[in-house]
Parts: structure tokens; C-alpha cells; sequence
């Protein structure tokens, strides 16, 4: 199936590691253009280095912090000064601590949102001016499976994420009439060095083996997924082909998620 992305603009966050880097392969496997933002920019330069080498589609590596109003502006700007528009933005960011409720001040509520919520609607309000003009447009926001279910600890994930939720929600309605599409994708576990850091510390009596086993006995594909399940989505979702999508949340969590609807 031709994905009809050759020639796309795509600007993906948090995507010199995980899940970030394999929406951003995905994209350019595709034959689309991407800009690339994480923090480190050794790493990141190290990932644009591989998206290169699958010989496809051009691919810029920007250093954001998309906590940092000024750079993302200037982000934004970069980009689509350097490819003439923007198709495609991929919200993303490191995840907020686990904890208690009540472990959390408001430093913490605060990091959190500026992290979790407040970069997606900066990233969104500063690209859809550069999508309108092309007359479509996809804006897809990496959630949590934590919007649909709980899990333990996640209170900071869980609500600011449906803040992320609601905005799409509301975007997808106001930018429906610009052909633009606004859906969120909620992943379960999937297995990125979040995951790896997080079997390694604990219960040094169980291999990293029996810790995945243990944690996907209730996934009922008895696995955790692996990150190009989700960035094969995202390149879906960013095709001309899903352009009666919108408004949508979409799991790719291997059918963890207990709710029935
Ligand atoms: N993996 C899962 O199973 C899973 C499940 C549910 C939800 N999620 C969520 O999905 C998102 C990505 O997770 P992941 O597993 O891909 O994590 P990861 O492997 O740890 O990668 C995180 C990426 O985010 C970047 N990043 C972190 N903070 C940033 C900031 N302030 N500005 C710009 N870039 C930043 C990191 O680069 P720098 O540190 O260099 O900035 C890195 O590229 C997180 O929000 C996570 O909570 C993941």
C-alpha cells in the first residue's frame, strides 16, 4: 500500500530515542521529510544520522526543549522556513514522574503540565498557520493507555493527558472545515529505553525475562509491543488514506486496556 507521504513535511518531538525515533522512521520509510527535536543533541544528531541511512525522505535534526516556549517558536519557524510548509506534527515528550497523589506539590503539577499538556497546545497553535495553506493537515498527539484505563501512580499522566485529549477533541472540530485531522494515540507498554529503565531498577532477583513476563500476564497478546507497532500508526494515520479520521484515540497496547468500549 502506497502511503501517498513522499514530499510531506513531518515535525516529530521527542524523537531522538523510542517512541518519537520510530514515528520518525516510519515517516521517512514513507519517503516524507522530517524535523526531528529532542533535548541532547548528540543523540539526536546520532538518530537523524540513522533516518538518513534508510535513504528516503530528508530529515533536519532541531535540539528543543518543548517545555521552552522560545524554542519551540523558533523550532517551528526553522521548520517551516527550511521546507517551504508543514503536513504532519507528532506531540510528544518524556513521560512525568510515577507517584502517589499526594506525593506531588505544585512544582511537580506544574513541570507536568508545561511538559505533558502545555507543549502540545504550543506546538499545535504555532503549526496549524503553516498546515492551512496546504489545504490538509494531521496532528497526532502520543498519549497513554492510562486515558482509558487506570494504572497505578500515573496521576500526573493520566490527568493532564485527558487535557491533551480534550484539546484534541476541540481542535478537531474547529480545524475539521481546514481538512486538518487531530487524533491521539494511547500506547500500553511498549518496549523503549522508559520501559528498559524502569524493568531494570527493582527486584534484582528477576531476570529482565521474568519482570516482562510478569508485566504482560494480564496483556492479552502476552507481550509488550515494540515501537515501530506504533510508528506503522502514525504513518497511517498521516496518510492522505486516513483523512476520515478524526477525533479519535487509538490504543496500540496489544488489547491491555479493560474497558469494553
Ligand atoms: N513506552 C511506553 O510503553 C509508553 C507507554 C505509555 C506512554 N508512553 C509515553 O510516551 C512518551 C515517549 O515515551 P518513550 O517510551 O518513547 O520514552 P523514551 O524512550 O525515554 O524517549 C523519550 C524521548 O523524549 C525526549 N524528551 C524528554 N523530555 C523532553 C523535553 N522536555 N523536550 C524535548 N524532548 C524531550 C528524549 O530526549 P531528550 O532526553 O534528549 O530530550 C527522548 O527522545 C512519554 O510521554 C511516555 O510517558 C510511553
Amino acid at each position: 500500500m502506497d502511503l501517498q507521504l513522499t514530499g510531506k513535511t513531518a515535525l516529530i518531538l521527542a524523537a531522538s530515542k523510542g517512541l518519537g525515533k520510530a514515528c520518525a522512521a516510519a515517516l521517512v520509510a514513507e519517503g516524507a521529510d522530517v524535523i526531528i527535536g529532542a533535548r541532547d543533541k548528540q543523540t539526536l544528531e546520532a538518530t537523524a544520522t540513522q533516518l538518513r541511512s534508510l535513504g528516503k525522505g530528508r530529515v533536519l535534526a532541531l535540539p528543543v526543549d518543548v517545555t521552552n516556549a522560545q524554542q519551540v517558536a523558533d523550532m517551528v519557524n526553522t521548520a517551516a522556513t527550511t521546507f517551504g510548509k508543514i503536513d504532519i506534527l507528532v506531540n510528544n515528550a518524556g513521560g512525568p514522574p510515577f507517584g502517589k497523589f499526594e506525593t506531588f506539590d505544585d512544582t511537580a503539577w506544574q513541570s507536568a503540565f508545561d511538559l505533558t499538556l502545555l507543549s502540545a497546545v504550543r506546538f499545535s497553535r504555532l503549526v496549524v498557520p503553516h498546515m492551512r495553506p496546504t489545504g490538509s493537515g494531521r496532528i497526532i498527539n502520543i498519549v497513554s493507555l492510562t486515558v482509558k484505563t487506570w494504572m497505578p501512580d500515573s496521576v500526573l499522566s493520566t490527568s493532564l493527558r485527558l487535557g491533551v485529549i480534550g484539546m484534541a477533541k476541540m481542535l478537531s472540530v474547529e480545524l475539521g472545515p481546514d481538512k486538518i485531522t487531530v487524533n491521539n494515540i494511547a500506547p500500553g507498554m511498549i518496549l523503549t529505553d522508559r520501559l528498559r529503565h524502569m524493568l531494570a531498577s527493582g527486584s534484582p532477583e528477576l531476570s529482565i525475562e521474568e519482570k516482562q513476563a510478569q508485566r504482560t500476564k494480564d496483556v492479552p497478546l502476552g507481550r509488550m509491543g515494540k515501537p515501530e507497532e506504533l510508528g506503522a500508526l502514525v504513518a497511517f494515520l498521516a496518510s492522505p488514506l486516513a483523512g476520515y479520521i478524526s477525533g479519535a484515540t487509538i490504543p496500540v497496547d496489544g488489547g491491555a486496556i479493560k474497558a469494553t468500549f
